[in-house]
C-alpha cells in the first residue's frame, strides 16, 4: 500500500513527543473520551483541560449527568464557548442511560445516533475507547496526509471519498487506534497549518509536498 513507509517513524515520533493527556489515560473510559472529543471540537486543549478534569470529576458516568437538569451542563461548560455542544453532552448522557442501560455504546452507528455526535466524533470514540478500525479524520490528519501523501498543503474544504479511502488503506494490521492518534499529534504539533515545523517532521524526507517545494494551496475556497 503506498504509504506503509509512515507506520513506523510517526509511531516512533509519537511514543517519544505525545502529550500527556488525561483522556489519552487508560483510565480514562468511553465516557472520557466522548466527554473529551464533544469539548475537543472547536476549542483548544489547554482550555479544554480544566473544564474536562472539573467535568469528569462532578459527573464520572452518563448516569450521574443525565440526573441533572440541562442547566447544570451549561453551567459547567466554564468559556468553552459553543454551549449547545453542553446540552448536546447532556442529551448524549440521557440517551445512553435509557437506551443503552448507561453504557457508552461501542458501536460507530449506535455513536453516529447520539445527540451532537458527527462522523468525526463517532469515529474517534469507536477507535479510541473501542479499538474500532475506523478512519479517524478530523482536521490535523486530514492536513497531514493532504501534504506527505497528496502533495498538497490544505485538504479539500469538507472530507471527500477520496481522503477517506487514503485514510483507510493507511490504517494499520494492529494499533489502528494508536496510528490514529499519531497522526493527529504529528498535525497538532509539527505539521501545522501555518509555518511546520518541517526540520522535526519524522516524514519529511518523504513528504510529497516537500518534495514539490511546498507550494500553496491552490484548491477551492476553504476556510482556516
Ligand atoms: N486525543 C484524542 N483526540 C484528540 C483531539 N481531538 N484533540 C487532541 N488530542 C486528542
Amino acid at each position: 500500500t503506498a504509504g506503509t513507509g509512515l507506520h513506523t517513524p510517526i509511531l516512533d515520533w509519537y511514543a517519544a513527543n505525545a502529550r500527556d493527556l488525561p483522556w489519552r489515560a487508560p483510565d480514562a473510559g468511553p465516557w472520557g473520551i466522548l466527554v473529551s472529543e464533544i469539548m475537543l471540537q472547536q476549542t483548544p486543549v489547554a482550555r479544554v483541560l480544566p473544564v474536562w478534569r472539573d467535568w469528569m470529576a462532578r459527573w464520572p458516568t452518563p448516569a450521574a449527568l443525565a440526573a441533572e437538569p440541562p442547566g447544570e451542563a451549561v453551567r459547567h461548560w466554564g468559556r468553552l464557548g459553543y454551549p449547545r455542544r453542553a446540552l448536546n453532552l447532556h442529551a448524549c448522557a440521557r440517551a445512553i442511560t435509557a437506551e443503552h442501560g448507561g453504557r457508552v455504546p461501542a458501536g460507530h452507528d449506535e455513536l453516529r445516533a447520539l445527540p451532537g455526535v458527527g462522523e468525526y466524533t463517532a469515529a474517534a470514540v469507536a477507535s479510541f475507547a473501542f479499538g474500532a478500525r475506523h478512519a479517524v479524520l478530523d482536521t490535523n490528519v486530514r492536513r497531514v496526509l493532504a501534504r506527505a501523501v497528496r502533495g498538497e498543503e490544505f485538504p479539500p474544504k469538507a472530507t471527500t471519498a477520496i481522503e477517506r479511502r487514503l485514510a483507510e488503506s493507511l490504517i494499520p494490521p494492529v494499533d489502528a487506534p494508536r496510528w490514529a492518534v499519531a497522526v493527529m499529534e504529528l498535525g497538532a504539533l509539527v505539521c501545522t497549518a501555518r509555518t511546520p515545523r518541517c526540520a522535526g517532521c519524522p516524514i519529511a524526507a518523504g513528504c510529497a509536498w516537500r518534495l514539490a517545494g511546498q507550494p500553496a494551496y491552490d484548491g477551492p475556497e476553504r476556510r482556516g
